[in-house]
């Protein structure tokens, strides 16, 4: 029997779910019972009545933000390698720094963030919803992060000042995109409509036809009537930008926009995952309760 197949009778033994994230390996998102961004993921969890135990395919903080949502279930992350490094970027005590300092600003913190960092903050976002997030206080002065570029987005978007913190938070992935190479590519393909990732830089936002988060650009793809597209950002959306838009072409605009902690999770972890109930991700209450809080208070945001 293909592992494939072993996942799926597991998973029904189990009564368990599979999560993934759009930047999952292709087979890793055709097991999954729904894949999506993390806001997305999210509010399956949040909804999520029946099943007893959510396989989370993707990384620490969206695994995190899963287990402190629904505190009922036994959220699994099937790898623990799975740690994104701009999640690592901001620290409670740089937050602590940053509040010092701005005393009267609020805290806005990306959801890619560990829950310590979200406990300490006002409200969460996500790149789906961090233009409204910010637009919802009066304050003119917002300390965001750690992503300074999807803080320079939303700072242009708003016309807010946004003081990142740390100065320098960034994803690994998303740098590796340069405006050089999508001025080729646009020169190469003139009909083509070019999608990026708010996380890439200023510089590339301002090339860019549609800034989105994943399943944003994903929506974007469907309801265009063009028929090809540049993306900027992680090569692991264009499985479902492909299965679902068969008739269109798409374009990475970095071959090697790889993010190597979403591809660490592979279906034979996923089958050992669910066959040992590990790795059983688990956040104290002392810090969920306030993360919890910060994160009920975005989905309250209308995006
Ligand atoms: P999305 O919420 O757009 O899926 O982004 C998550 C992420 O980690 C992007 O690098
Ligand atoms: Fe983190 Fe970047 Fe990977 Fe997203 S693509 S999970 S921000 S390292």
């Amino acid at each position: 029997m293909d592992l494939t197949q072993k996942i799926l009778d597991l998973k029904k033994e189990k009564k368990a779910i599979i999560l993934a994230h759009n930047y999952e390996r292709s087979e890793v998102q055709d097991v999954a019972d729904y894949v999506g961004d993390s806001i997305e993921l999210s509010r399956k969890v949040m909804d999520e009545k029946d099943a007893e135990l959510i396989v989370f395919s993707a990384v620490d903080f969206m695994a995190e933000s899963a287990a402190i949502l629904n505190p009922q279930k036994k959220v699994l992350l099937p790898c623990t390698g799975a740690r994104c490094p701009m999640a690592q970027m901001l620290t409670v005590d740089e937050i602590k720094r940053a509040k010092g300092l701005y005393p009267k600003a609020p805290v806005v913190v990306y959801v890619n963030t560990l829950a310590v960092a979200k406990a300490y903050s006002d409200i969460c976002c996500t790149s789906a919803n961090a233009v409204q997030v910010v637009q919802s206080f009066d304050a003119d002065t917002i300390l965001f992060g750690p992503d300074r570029n999807l803080g320079e987005y939303v700072a242009e978007k708003t016309g807010k000042k946004i003081i990142p913190i740390p100065e320098w938070g960034f994803c690994p992935t998303h740098l590796l995109f340069q405006p050089e190479d999508i001025a080729v590519l646009k020169l190469q393909h003139p009909d083509a409509t070019v999608m990026v990732h708010p996380e890439c830089t200023s510089e590339i936002h301002k090339i860019a036809d549609f800034i989105g988060s994943t399943s944003k650009m994903c929506k974007y793809a469907k309801e265009s009537n063009s028929k090809k597209f540049i993306i900027g950002t992680e090569e692991g959306i264009l499985h479902r930008l492909k299965k679902e838009n068969p008739q269109k072409e798409f374009i990475i605009a970095y071959d090697g926009a790889i993010c190597p902690n979403m591809k660490i999770t592979t279906l034979e972890r996923i089958y050992a995952s669910l066959n040992e109930e590990k790795h059983h991700v688990k956040v104290p209450e002392s810090v969920a309760k306030k993360a919890r809080a910060s994160l009920e208070r975005m989905f309250e945001i209308k995006s």
